[in-house]
C-alpha cells in the first residue's frame, strides 16, 4: 500500500536521502525545511520547527487526510567543538528548541493524521552521542567529541520517544528512535569532520526508511543499523 510520508529537514543531508529512498518504492513524500527545494517526486512544505506558528500552518495546510510515517529529522550540531565552559546560554536554548521541542511539537499537532492510519510510525533522528550508555562510558567509540549541549537535547529527544510510545502503546501509533551514524553532511562541514565521517547521507537512511516499511515492532525501541541499542 502507498504510505504518506513526511520528513522534516528534508530538504539536504540524511532526511533528503529518506525522503528520495521512500519515494523510490513509490510512495507519497513530503519534506520540509525552512528554505524551499526543488527535488523530482517530493513535494516540499515550509517549516520551522522552532516556531509553534510554523507547526500550526503546516498541520493545517498539510492536504492528506492521513499520515502514515513521520521522520523528525531536522536537527543542529553548532556546539562541535564547545566544551561545558565555553557553551553559550543561546546555544543551549538553540539546541534544545529545534531538537527536543519541534520534534515533540510536530508530532503533537501532526497526531490527527497519524490516527488515520492503520499503521502509523514515528521516527525520531537521534544520535550515539545523545546515548546515556555511550557517554557514561570513556571507551565508547565517540568519547573524544564535546558537543554537550547538543548530547543532552537528543538524550532528551529519546525521552520524547519514550513518552510518547508510553501513551501510544498498544495503539496503531508506533514511536521509536533511530541513530543513523556518523555521516558525511552539512551538520559535519566544520573542520575536517566531513572526512573523517565514515557513512554517505545514504547509508545513514538506510535504518529510518527500514523502520518506516519493513520493522515491526519498533515502539519505545532505540536502532542503529537495524539493530535495537542501549539508550
Ligand atoms: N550527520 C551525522 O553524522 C549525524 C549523526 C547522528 C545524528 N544525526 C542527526 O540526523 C539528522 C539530520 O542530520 P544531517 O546530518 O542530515 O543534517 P543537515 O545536512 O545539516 O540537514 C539538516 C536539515 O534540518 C533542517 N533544519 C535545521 N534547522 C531547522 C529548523 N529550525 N526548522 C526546520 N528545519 C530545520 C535543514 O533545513 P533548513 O536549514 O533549510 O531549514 C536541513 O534540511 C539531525 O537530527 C542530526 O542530529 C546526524
Amino acid at each position: 500500500m502507498k504510505k504518506i510520508c513526511l520528513i522534516t529537514g528534508g530538504s539536504r543531508g540524511i532526511g533528503l536521502e529518506i525522503a528520495k529512498g521512500l519515494a523510490a518504492q513509490g510512495h507519497q513524500v513530503y519534506i520540509t525545511s525552512r528554505t524551499p527545494v526543488d527535488v523530482p517526486h517530493l513535494t516540499h512544505m515550509l517549516l520551522d520547527v522552532t516556531q509553534q506558528v510554523s507547526i500550526e500552518q503546516l498541520a493545517q495546510n498539510f492536504p492528506e487526510q492521513r499520515l502514515d510515517v513521520l521522520v523528525n529529522n531536522a536537527g543542529i550540531m553548532p556546539d562541535y567543538d564547545l566544551d561545558i565552559e565555553h557553551t553559550p546560554f543561546d546555544t543551549i536554548t538553540q539546541l534544545l528548541e529545534t531538537n527536543v521541542r519541534g520534534p515533540f511539537a510536530v508530532t503533537q499537532a501532526l497526531l490527527p493524521f497519524l490516527k488515520k492510519s492503520d499503521d502509523a510510525r514515528v521516527i525520531n533522528m537521534s544520535s550515539d552521542l545523545g546515548a546515556m550508555a555511550q557517554v557514561s562510558d570513556p571507551y565508547s567509540k565517540f568519547d573524544a567529541i564535546d558537543a554537550p549541549s547538543y548530547r543532552v537535547s537528543k538524550a532528551a529527544l529519546n525521552m520524547t520517544s519514550l513518552v510518547f510510545a508510553k501513551q501510544f502503546r498498544n495503539t496503531n501509533i508506533q514511536v521509536c528512535s533511530c541513530s543513523p551514524g556518523w555521516c558525511r553532511t552539512g551538520l559535519n562541514e566544520h573542520d575536517d569532520f566531513t572526512h573523517k565521517a565514515p557513512n554517505s547521507a545514504t547509508q545513514g537512511a538506510d535504518t529510518p526508511i527500514w523502520l518506516a516499511l519493513e520493522a515491526e515492532q519498533i515502539n519505545g525501541q532505540f536502532f542503529y543499523q537495524r539493530q535495537p541499542i542501549a539508550w
